[in-house]
């Protein structure tokens, strides 16, 4: 099944890299406020669910462009092109990113940067891995020196001032906070130890399913804001080694609002 699913990324990466040279001819279209889908990013969401399709006819799908689709105990988790705005501005940050679910259970995960030709997978209990090598979450003892990677909620500004004040608390702790625009990217380089901890507010299930399973198979922990599991119903994740974690839950936690909680 992961060879499936990175053949699939791999594919989608082609489609999306072709379509980069002429990204100035793309028909674009507002989803709701600041969120934008071009036609490559259905070209490359359907060429995914093709691949696997054929391979796998009963399981099911959850696709950002296209939705759900029923099938059995197997959900495909998908999103075709995570970093939309980046890739319109030829801001080479963007990936691809491909989980598998078994009973709510996630099995494996593929993360592929098609610009940097990096594959991040993961199979559950199986490690996670950077090109075909083993990687970790790092170990810091402490906030200091570490970077940390976040995602501002650009859609709706019923969460910014929380936001603000949580950013406030941490950025005079860390050697610095970005910003770069691909939430399932951000989490493939916590797994693989570029970033230390990362957080962010609002994110749907496609962009979040394969880099939980890459950070949990790469030693690092991840909560919703109410330091339970339940991210992918609330959107709201806090990810890193357990230190880092712990940290970054500690500054945050003061500045939450109820509808946070
Ligand atoms: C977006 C990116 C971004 C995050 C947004 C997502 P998209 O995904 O992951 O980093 O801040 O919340 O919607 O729309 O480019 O697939
Ligand atoms: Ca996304
Ligand atoms: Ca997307």
């Amino acid at each position: 099944m992961l060879n499936i699913a990175i053949r699939a990324a791999r594919n989608a990466g082609e489609i999306i890299q072709r379509a980069a040279e002429n990204v100035n001819h793309l028909t674009i279209n507002l989803k709701t406020k600041n969120d934008y889908v071009t036609e490559v990013d259905q070209m490359a969401e359907q060429e995914i669910i093709n691949i696997i399709h054929s391979s796998f006819p009963e399981h099911g799908f959850l696709a950002e462009e296209s939705g759900k689709q029923p099938g059995n105990d197997y959900i495909w988790i998908i999103d075709p092109l995570d970093g939309t705005t980046n890739f319109l501005h030829g801001f080479p940050v963007y990936a691809i990113s491909i989980a598998l679910q078994h009973k709510n259970k996630l099995q494996l995960a593929v993360i592929y940067d098609p610009l940097r030709d990096e594959l991040f997978t993961a199979e559950r209990g199986g490690g996670a891995m950077l090109n075909n090598r083993k990687i970790r979450v790092t170990q810091p003892n402490s906030l200091k020196g570490t970077l940390i990677g976040t995602g501002f909620p650009f859609k709706s500004k019923k969460d910014l001032a929380a936001y603000l004040k949580m950013f406030a608390a941490l950025v005079g702790d860390t050697a610095g906070i970005r910003r770069a625009g691909a939430a399932a990217l951000d989490l493939a380089y916590v797994a693989s130890g570029r970033l230390d901890g990362f957080w962010e507010i609002g994110l749907q299930p496609w962009d979040m399913a394969a880099g939980i399973l890459l950070i949990q198979e790469a030693g690092g922990v991840l909560t919703d804001f109410s330091f339970k599991d339940r991210y992918l119903q609330s959107g709201n994740i806090i990810a890193g080694s357990p230190k880092i974690h712990q940290l970054m839950y500690k500054a945050i936690e003061p500045h939450l609002t109820d509808n946070l909680k």
